[in-house]
């Protein structure tokens, strides 16, 4: 996953303080990779490299104990987080297709961010709303009864509103540029 303009900086600088207040005790570890990602959203490599020289340990061994632990995440968290439930309810009425959709329609896997950060997708356990099944939950909202062609319909409400969003920033530029003359 690339990095944004200025965001390596920023995880050195929050990585450093943290590894300043915690010191690099093997304990410490856990405490230390919970504040990154608390800090951060996720767990960037560079912040992996710099916890493990701090440690004194191989980068493996550091995502060894990040992998281990579902609470972790190596991906940045999209702008829309998709959460496709994967319980039982859903699972039995096609859970694993709507997955499918969303992966081949983003172009990501489960557990991925897409390169322009806009969509992370997700399989969850069972959400609470079997009567609902299948069901995703987008953004906190929860969709239900998804089909694949409901999947396009999300997707693509997502697109027209960021399409309106840049139209009107577009505009506002424009705007302001006039009264620059
Ligand atoms: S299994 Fe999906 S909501 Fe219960």
């Amino acid at each position: 996953m690339e990095l944004l303009e200025g965001e390596l900086e920023q995880i050195q600088r929050e990585t450093e303080n943290i590894l300043s207040r915690h010191g690099t005790e093997r304990q410490e570890l856990i405490p230390v990779i919970q504040d990154v990602q608390g800090r951060l959203g996720y767990l960037p490599q560079p912040a992996m490299e710099q916890i493990a020289a701090a440690f004194k340990l191989p980068a493996v061994d550091v995502y060894g104990v990040a992998t281990f632990y579902n609470q972790f995440r190596l991906n940045p968290p999209g702008k829309h987080q998709i959460k496709v439930c994967l319980g039982t309810a859903c699972h039995m009425l096609g859970g694993h297709i709507i997955l499918d959709s969303f992966e081949r329609r983003l172009g990501i896997k489960e557990g991925e961010t897409t390169p322009d950060r806009e969509f992370s997708l997700e399989r969850v356990a069972c959400v609470g709303c079997c009567a609902l099944a299948p069901v995703v939950v987008v953004d906190e909202k929860v969709e239900a009864k998804v089909s694949p062609i409901r999947v396009d319909g999300i997707l693509l409400a997502f697109e027209i509103e960021k399409k309106e969003q840049e139209k009107e920033k577009a505009e506002e530029k424009q705007e302001g540029g006039g009264q620059d003359q």
